[in-house]
């Protein structure tokens, strides 16, 4: 072949397209944002940064406004004692956890993941050199013994962790244990790469604030917009120390320069208006409806096959098999129907992991969700 050194992906990341339908691991349902809204947003976004002459190269870090408005949603809804310094805006929180990793890790250098995890994230610490040390996870979240122990055993440059909905469990982590975490950290002086891609959705008590707001010079926070609004906008950003923020910058300066102003713009011209507020308090309504119906679906549909726990946050459930053999007919069949998800294979960071499908409820209206646990159900049947 012409390129015999160029090595082929060994699982693409993301989930094929299905001829039916294409599952998420937890999305909100992008035909109930209004096109209206986006349209309007971009309209004045365009119109402002062409008056003000600011359609030009710019700050690597972002827009200007839309850092301002950020730190401020972070300061005002979760704690975080940041300003406009300690954000930089990226395309998507993904590429946060890429940057963060080209920044962090030198070769032979560890990264602790969960044993269940987000293969993304996992995918770009290792393209960055990164040994993976997988630890233990229970229902109180990490395994906070088994984080020092690694730590006693390798050089570990970071943790990465998503404390607030485990991906892909759901459960969230105990206030103890991220005590516990914090305090490894600064023992070990390793970075807490803390993902927080859907903070905005619990459906029982308020959630607890993300590690970020108690310890702000030892956490890499990463969060998205992707959940928020939709992930088409591919807005997400760092909120971190300024010397995380510039050292991030440059990587940027070295991919694409810089953001899009004008989706930027938009953005910051959604949450100033209050625009994104509001859609999100509209959406958990229904999000909350729609999880509902899907655990009563999930007990009609596939209770002899399935353990699961109702998530009390995020858009998606963690489907634990009772019997293995059924989740293998599941997989091998699902493609025959034209069904696509997240492999079952995906979210195990070592050899010999349990595996379970994580199914997001959110961008499903209930009748759709009935029908693809059936079809599920179907699939999965000897
Ligand atoms: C755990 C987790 N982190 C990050 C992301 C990526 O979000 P973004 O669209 O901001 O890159 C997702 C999206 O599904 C996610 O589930």
């Amino acid at each position: 072949t012409e390129y015999p050194f160029l090595a082929a992906p060994d699982r693409l990341i993301a989930i094929p397209a299905g001829k039916w339908r294409k599952l998420d691991e937890g999305v909100a349902d992008g035909r109930l944002f209004p096109a209206d809204l986006l349209a309007r947003a971009y309209r004045k976004a365009a119109e402002g940064a062409s008056r003000a002459n600011a359609l030009h190269y710019r700050d690597p870090r972002g827009s200007p406004r839309l850092r301002q408005e950020i730190a401020s949603m972070l300061r005002r809804q979760r704690g975080l004692m940041v300003g406009a310094e300690n954000i930089c805006i990226t395309r998507g929180s993904q590429m946060g956890v890429f940057l963060t990793a080209r920044i962090l890790i030198r070769p032979g250098d560890a990264v602790l993941v969960e044993r269940l995890t987000y293969e993304p994230a996992v995918a770009a610490f290792r393209a960055c050199g990164a040994k993976i040390v997988t630890v233990g996870l229970d229902e109180d979240g990490v395994d906070v013994a088994d984080v020092e122990r690694a730590c006693r055993k390798h050089r570990v440059r970071a943790i990465f962790v998503t404390p607030h909905h485990q991906f892909p469990t759901t459960v969230s982590m105990r206030p103890e244990r991220r005590l516990r975490l914090l305090e490894l950290a600064r023992q070990f002086a390793f970075a807490i790469i803390e993902d927080d891609y859907d903070h905005e959705f619990h459906f029982g008590a308020q959630p607890l604030l993300p590690m970020a707001s108690y310890a702000p010079a030892r956490v890499i926070y990463a969060g998205s917009m992707s959940k928020l609004l939709v992930p088409a906008l591919r807005i997400g950003y760092i909120a971190a120390a300024p010397k995380v923020v510039d050292a991030l910058a440059y990587q940027i300066s070295l991919i694409d320069g810089m953001g899009n102003t004008v989706t930027e713009e938009a953005a910051a011209e959604l949450l100033e208006s209050g625009e994104v507020r509001r859609h999100v308090r509209k959406t958990a309504q229904i999000y909350a409806r729609r999880r509902d119906a899907f655990a009563r679906n999930l007990d009609s549909e596939m209770d002899r096959l399935i353990d699961y726990r109702l998530p009390d946050g995020g858009l998606a459930f963690w489907l634990q098999f009772k019997d293995m053999a059924a989740l293998d007919r599941l997989e091998a069949r699902a493609p025959e129907i034209g069904l696509s998800f997240a492999s079952s294979h995906s979210y195990a960071a070592e050899e010999g992991t349990e595996r379970g499908l994580r199914i997001g409820f959110a961008s499903l209206t209930e009748e759709e969700a009935k029908e693809v646990l059936q079809a599920l159900r179907s699939c999965a049947e000897p």
